[in-house]
């Protein structure tokens, strides 16, 4: 199996682009179900979570062309591809493709829009947390769908002459649910309004899509959307936005390490409250015209506490990375985590360097060591993966990563763009994959 092998110790310098973010990829992708006619991304990343949507999505009848493979030099734009739904031949997402990715449970929403009916199995992904779907349910019902569990699926079905739109208040702030109930409403006879949604800027993304498809949504980046139903959606061509989680993977990285490196083509105003908390740490970020510049030169970094919050605070996504950055500053840091129950796996594979990690409910309190000494670990999720991956480039010696299938569902390339930078990574083992 696929492993990552790190030797540590090496400064990152030189520039990083950054891929096409998979978190507005995937709801990108899948807003194409809306309508017959040719929905064409551009920037779109070469992940294991796009492929396995694409299978799914295929499944439905969606036709996928893709029009340009990515390579990793100057000028890079990711993959361009085009969905088209012509006709929509199944509307069962079935066990088997949709159990490795809990994205692909969001077809539930366009399917049950655009046909009527859905059966869609309940969604896997990370094991961060039990991630049930109940707010997902519930608006679907608010916009008058039948909704059953039978046999490990969700059915659901739309009234006659289609979904109704409704006021629906979200009991919690769900990305994942706030995508759905919009891209449903989009559709919907009526007026929906989605008060307490989620405002990261890939709903953002989906939003600003779905209007270029002919959708009526307004109240786009706040706590309020409100969807006009419209009779049909028409293609469009838009562009995903760069990873905000990747760049600041990046910057945790090179803050890490030390080094002065360019993340081309991030959008600092998608991760702000990560790029405030570096910059305590004493880490230099600055944004320039084609990116965002960070630099750490020879300078100690000092423990912040971080209250991990939905957007525009402080990401879960990036939670693991600060974690490995915090265990080599000096003092003690406090990690809050309050989106997922179960989302501090790393800490044992992170001790296993020498970190000093006591978690106690949802807090993890880092003492700083000065020194972290590379290891043999194991990936327990996509965020976590990276994670150690960071560590082993601090670490003093020779650190091996297995499990990194975790990683290759959301990282593109990895390897590739640390060592361009002069970080000493390679993958052992088997290759990327499709
Ligand atoms: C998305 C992201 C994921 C990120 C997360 C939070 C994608 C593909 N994934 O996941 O990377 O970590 O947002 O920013 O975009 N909840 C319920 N009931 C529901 C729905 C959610 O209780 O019906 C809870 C979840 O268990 C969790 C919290 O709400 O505790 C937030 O989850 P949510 O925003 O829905 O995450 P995802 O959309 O699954």
């Amino acid at each position: 199996m696929a492993r990552i092998r790190v030797i540590g110790g090496n400064q990152l310098n030189g520039s990083i682009p950054i891929s096409g973010a998979k978190n507005a990829a995937l709801p990108l992708m899948i807003a194409s179900l809306l309508t017959e006619e040719p929905l064409v991304l551009n920037n779109v990343p070469r992940l294991a979570d796009v492929s396995q949507l694409e299978k799914i999505l295929a499944n439905h009848g969606v036709d996928i062309a893709v029009h340009g493979r990515r390579a990793l030099d100057e000028d890079d734009r990711g993959q361009r591809m085009t969905f088209t739904a012509a006709e929509i031949v199944d509307t069962c997402a079935p066990y088997e493709l949709v159990s490795t990715m809990r994205a692909s449970f969001w077809v539930i929403g366009p399917l049950l829009a655009r046909m009527g009916e859905a059966r869609v199995s309940l969604p896997g992904g990370c094991g961060i947390g039990t991630r049930p779907v109940d707010f997902y349910l519930q608006g679907l019902r608010a916009l008058g769908a039948e909704i059953d569990i039978d046999e490990g699926y969700v059915v659901a079905r739309a009234p006659k002459g289609g979904l109704i739109g409704n006021t629906f208040r979200s009991p919690g702030i769900s990305v994942g649910a706030t995508h759905v109930i919009m891209m449903a409403a989009t559709l919907a006879r009526g007026t929906t309004t989605i008060e307490n949604a989620a405002m990261e800027p890939e709903v953002t993304n989906l939003a600003e899509c779905l209007n270029a498809m002919g959708a009526r949504i307004s109240g786009i980046g706040t706590r309020t959307l409100v969807i006009e139903g419209v009779e049909r959606l028409h293609g469009t061509e838009f562009d995903v936005i760069p990873d905000r989680i990747e760049a600041g993977t990046f910057a945790m990285a090179v803050a890490m390490t030390g080094g002065n490196v360019l993340l081309k083509g991030a959008r600092p105003e998608h991760f702000s409250a990560a790029i405030d908390i570096l910059r305590q740490t004493g880490v230099h970020l600055e944004a320039e015209e084609d990116g965002l510049r960070v630099v750490r030169n020879g300078n100690g970094l000092v423990s912040i506490d971080a209250n991990i919050d939905t957007f525009p605070g402080f990401p879960t996504d990036l939670q693991a990375q600060f974690m490995t950055l915090m265990t080599r500053a000096s003092g003690v840091s406090h990690i809050k985590e309050t989106i997922f129950e179960n989302r501090f796996m790393h800490v044992a594979e992170l001790a296993r360097f020498g970190a000093d990690i006591r978690v106690e409910g949802q807090t993890a309190t880092v003492t700083g060591v000065p020194e972290l000494r590379g290891a043999q670990v194991m990936a327990t999720d996509l965020r976590a993966s990276v994670s150690l991956v960071i560590a082993g480039l601090a670490a003093s010696g020779e650190t091996i990563v297995s499990r990194i299938y975790h990683l290759d569902r959301g990282f593109e390339r990895l390897e590739e763009k640390l060592s361009a930078c002069g970080a000493n990574v390679e993958r052992i083992g088997v290759g990327y994959p499709d």
